[in-house]
């Protein structure tokens, strides 16, 4: 046996430089076939690294049993040495761009290939069942051939081959039957974990393919009710809990979390989707998050964390539930809280020192100043405030669209009244604020005048007696806004509404049913297009439905909501009502990802209007006729990869871009086509990668055997 083997190898050893040395082989040597290694980067293609033929060898051969005939030695094969050669074929010759140095563009090719392409399997990973039974290696019956072989999984896995296309296909199917048996969504949401803990590639493969029908499952509304229970669902643990007892340790237990991190989801589980206090059920919500930025940015699954910071919780039936699996005790507040928050971020940032930070459902009262105190030094942002806001802006500038302005400086003809002065509410009005200054062209002062702003004592002016520093960006507000014998401090939002003849009504209160049918009739009234977007979450907090402010305004308004509903019809004129979603997916995965790419030290305002802006100009002129203010989330990979481009412009501007990104933007056409390119390239794709050993395993040859 070794002596036939030893006839039918190439006696040689590979090049001491070689990265790594691929397990598998093309059957073929040309080069159509070894390109069929490298997942095109471009989402749109349909590229696998698979046949999905019944004929499991796959077109790849095992190496060295079956080696075939035609097979080149890999050491002189393309695939192999492409990236240490100059670029060759006219694909290379183009993709290498002049400003790149050749060194620069060798040394990306080496990253590409053996970072994006190939997945190594190194020592810790064990051959066989362990195999199936790591998610992120896992393909189930998507081994081909080859791979059960090399792998040792032959015979553990059923014998017919099944391509990732064909995988994704069955499990959607099983989506579809429990949706249309209305099975609860809760159900559908454990299924995909479950899935996610078999198989992670074909989850995500899943998620990225319907996004638009499975994000509200796997994020907001359904993972708000999986929060409420998470301790009775966890099966398997992912990210990492950080709780009071671990001041002090916290750098060290970074290191237990292995392999490179880009991004952090942080909550604290206090404010959870507005259902309150959750403690460590929060733990939900991050994880939830950063399935989005997988599946709606392009990050690597393998480069998020999601985390949890147990400081206590207050809620009592979390407490009493003898199943609940975070601390036993009360929050956390005051300095001995700020400690942990504190502690936390500088572990963070020692450990990984490029990683985005993003806060998620904090209390008003910690988010804006966790927010302030760290924004300025750290690569961070809060979703809650600032995604939302941003989210909300690009609303508009959609609405103005809509209403038919001419351009973005109409925005100083809207009159907005705000309900709801938390977080939410007074990032989107402080967001706003400055739009109308900036795009509108009013002074600061002029621009306070455009809102009005409520809370659950009615209208705020400036007799309000604020709270400090909760209620610090209110105060600008409440000040300019002076109490009038007809509109005193505490005024109606009905009175608000009425006499302050605005255009735009916004909810951020968690107040279901606060946009009653009085106040939405008042609003079709005095507007021909009135905006309502009614943005609290879950559904059972939205200020009013769609189907409700259709009828009150005879299908007139432009609509808008933090959770999603359906379209509805005038009751009179059967005029069709877009039920809008101000979905915060538009934003913060590329937001995120053009973030990381630039290189960015911190998260600019400049940087979230120009998310919102990015937004607003993908809508497409038949969308605009039939009421769209967002474009179709189903485009989310290129909508993220569009703000992504703004977001690293953005960062050019203001001298925090690294020199690569600011060389591609120097030498780039009006339609940011090379950094387009550039940062499509860098989503994460997912599918089926083809595996290797390392270097050192293949570096043996049959006489080490
Ligand atoms: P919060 O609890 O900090 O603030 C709620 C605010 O509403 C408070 O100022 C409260 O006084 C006010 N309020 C209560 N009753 C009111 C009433 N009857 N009339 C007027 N105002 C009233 O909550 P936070 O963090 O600001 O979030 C608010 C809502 O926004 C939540 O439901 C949250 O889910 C939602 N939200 C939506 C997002 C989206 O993407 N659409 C993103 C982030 C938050």
């Amino acid at each position: 046996m070794r002596a036939a083997l030893r006839r039918a190898l190439p006696r040689r050893r590979h090049k001491r430089d070689d990265l790594f040395y691929p397990l598998f082989v093309p059957s073929s040597s040309s080069s159509a076939s070894s390109s069929r290694w490298y997942s095109s980067s471009s989402d749109d293609s349909k590229t696998s690294t698979t046949t999905g033929d019944d004929d499991a060898t796959d077109g790849f051969s095992i190496f060295p049993q079956e080696l075939p005939s035609n097979a080149r030695d890999p050491s002189k094969d393309d695939f192999i040495n492409d990236a240490t050669s100059p670029p060759r074929t006219r694909e290379q010759q183009m993709e290498y761009s002049k400003h790149e140095s050749l060194r620069d563009w060798l040394a990306r090719q080496s990253r590409k290939r053996s970072v994006d392409e190939i997945v190594v399997l190194t020592g810790n990973i064990h051959r066989g069942s362990e195999i199936l039974h790591n998610a992120v290696y896992n393909k189930g019956t998507g081994f081909n051939h080859s791979e059960r072989e090399r792998l040792g999984v032959r015979g553990l896995v059923p014998p017919r081959y099944f391509s990732i296309e064909q995988q994704a296909e069955k499990i959607w199917q099983q989506q579809v039957t429990m949706r249309e048996s209305n099975a609860p969504k809760i159900a559908r949401w454990r299924h995909l974990q479950a899935l996610k803990d078999r198989n992670e590639t074909l989850f995500y493969r899943l998620l990225r393919e319907h996004v638009e029908e499975l994000a509200p499952v796997i994020y907001t509304p359904t993972v708000g009710e999986a929060c409420l229970n998470y301790s009775r669902f966890f099966r398997r643990a992912r990210g990492m809990f950080f709780t009071k007892d671990d001041v002090g340790h916290m750098h060290s237990m970074t290191y237990n979390w292995r392999g490179d991190v880009k991004i952090v989801v942080v909550t604290d589980g206090s404010r959870v989707l507005g259902l309150g206090d959750l403690g460590a059920h929060g733990m939900g919500i991050s994880i939830g998050k950063l399935d989005l930025y997988v599946a709606g940015g392009g990050f690597d699954p393998q480069e998020v964390l999601p985390v949890c910071l147990d400081v206590g919780t207050n809620n009592k039936s979390l407490l009493d539930d003898k199943w609940y699996f975070g601390l036993n005790s009360e929050r956390l507040e005051g300095g001995d809280y700020y400690r942990v928050i504190d502690e936390f971020m500088r572990a963070i940032r020692h450990r990984w020192p490029n990683a985005l930070i993003q806060f998620e459902d904090f209390q008003t009262k910690h988010a804006l100043e966790i927010l302030t105190n760290y924004r300025n030094d750290y690569l961070c942002f809060n979703d809650d405030i600032q995604g939302t806001a941003a989210v909300v802006l690009a609303g508009v500038y959609g609405a103005l669209k809509v209403l038919g302005g001419k351009d973005r400086s109409e925005i100083r003809k809207q009159k907005f009244v705000m309900c709801g002065a938390g977080s939410a509410g007074m990032g989107i009005v402080s967001m706003l604020h400055k739009a109308v200054m900036k795009s509108g062209g009013l002074s600061e002062e002029e621009a306070y005048d455009n809102f009005y702003i409520l809370d659950n004592n009615g209208l705020i002016t400036n007799e309000r007696e604020l709270e400090f520093p909760r209620e610090a960006a209110v105060e600008p507000f409440a000040k300019a806004r002076k109490a009038t014998k007809e509109l005193p401090d505490g005024a109606s939002l009905l009175d608000v509404v009425k006499k302050s003849k605005c255009t735009a009504l916004l909810g951020a209160s968690t107040v279901n049913g606060l946009f009653t049918e009085d106040v939405l009739r008042q609003m079709g009234e005095q507007n021909e297009r009135p905006i309502i977007f009614p943005l609290s979450n879950p559904t059972s907090n939205a200020e009013c439905t769609s189907e409700e402010a259709a009828k009150a305004t005879d299908g007139r308004a432009i609509f808008s909501s933090g959770s999603p509903f359906e379209d509805a019809k005038g009751p009179v004129s059967g005029r069709l009502m877009r039920a809008n979603q101000g979905n915060n997916l538009y934003v913060f995965p590329g937001l995120g990802l053009g973030a990381m790419l630039s290189g960015a030290k911190t998260i600019s305002e400049e940087m979230l209007v120009a998310s919102a802006k990015a937004i607003a100009d993908m809508l497409t002129e038949d969308q605009i006729r039939r009421g769209c203010i967002f474009p179709l989330i189903k485009e989310i990979r290129n909508i993220s990869a569009r703000v992504a481009v703004r977001v690293i412009k953005q960062a050019a501007e203001e001298g925090q871009a690294k020199k690569s990104v600011v060389r591609i933007i120097e030498s780039d056409d009006e339609h940011d086509t090379k950094l387009y390119k550039y940062v499509k390239r860098a989503q994460y794709v997912p599918e089926y990668r083809p595996t290797v050993f390392p270097v050192e395993e293949s570096r043996k040859t049959v006489d080490d055997y």
